[in-house]
């Protein structure tokens, strides 16, 4: 497959050694986990005032856990894709490469990445009310509706930023940090809307990153990117990884 523009960004990564990476729900989009804007978008069938804000889960904690456990329990049958894998293969490949993720389907560790920083955190969390306490739970489907806390009893809450909500600081002020000292930063299946996410590549580019986008559509950067490939993150990674690696 030729995809334009695929062999000078693999030049540009050859000669790279600070590598940031942000993803959206593109990227697990191959893998059969939906995006949130596209066609089939879950943002197109569900009202997110309903389901994903603080105010949704105090009215109806119930209804919020079962399109949670409905998520969990796509997500828990599909399997990374080459996009997450070749990204994985990379952490080990570049001095700095730090993975900057909106995605909460846990699908970038699952491929084999470390170094990752979850902007809109984990959806095998849970957080309780009470304690504040964060827990993996991997329950699919979950044992009881809404889920409570093993030590204290309280109802838990997914572990996600919901709209309203604000993101870790400490994570994205690390995410903020690795974007200013990139040389090269990939951006790949976002369609750069949501903030403060959306910021992180024109924080790049102004701080002297080349910015590569990787999306089959255009969206509010690709104007204002070094570089564009049109297609499929699963097509373009593996084949710049070739160019790159030779394998
Ligand atoms: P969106 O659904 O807004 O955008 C997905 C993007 O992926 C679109 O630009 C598509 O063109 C692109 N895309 C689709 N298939 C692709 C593929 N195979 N390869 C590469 N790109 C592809 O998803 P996000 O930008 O991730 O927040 O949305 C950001 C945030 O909005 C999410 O994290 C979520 C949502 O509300 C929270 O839940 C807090």
């Amino acid at each position: 497959m030729e995809i334009e523009g695929v062999r000078p960004v693999a030049e540009i990564l050859r000669k790279a050694g600070r590598v940031a990476v942000l993803t959206g729900a593109g990227i697990s989009s191959e893998s059969g986990v939906p995006t949130f804007r596209g066609k089939d978008g879950l943002w197109r069938q569900f009202r997110a005032e309903d389901l994903a804000t603080p105010e949704a889960f105090r009215r109806d904690p119930k209804l919020v856990w079962e399109w949670y456990d409905w998520r969990r329990g796509l997500i828990a049958n599909v399997e990374p894709n080459p996009a997450h894998k070749t990204l994985a293969k990379w952490e080990k490949i570049f001095p700095e490469f730090i993975l900057i993720t909106q995605n909460v389907d846990g699908l970038h560790a699952r491929a084999g990445s470390r170094h990752i920083l979850e902007l809109h955190g984990n959806i095998w969390k849970v957080r309780c009310l009470k304690e504040d306490a964060i827990t993996e739970s991997f329950d699919s489907p979950l044992r009881e509706i809404p889920p409570r806390c093993p030590s204290c009893g309280e109802i838990v809450r997914p572990h996600v930023v919901w709209f309203g909500e604000s993101l870790d600081p400490d994570v994205l002020e690390r995410a903020f940090a690795s974007c200013s000292r990139c040389e090269v930063m990939l951006v790949i299946g976002t369609s750069a809307y949501v903030q403060p996410a959306a910021s992180l590549p024109l924080y790049a580019s102004e701080a002297g990153a080349v910015v590569i986008e990787i999306n089959p559509d255009p969206t509010p950067l690709t104007s204002s990117a070094s570089h564009s490939l049109k297609g499929k993150a699963g097509d373009i990674l593996p084949l710049i990884d070739q160019f790159l690696t030779g394998s």
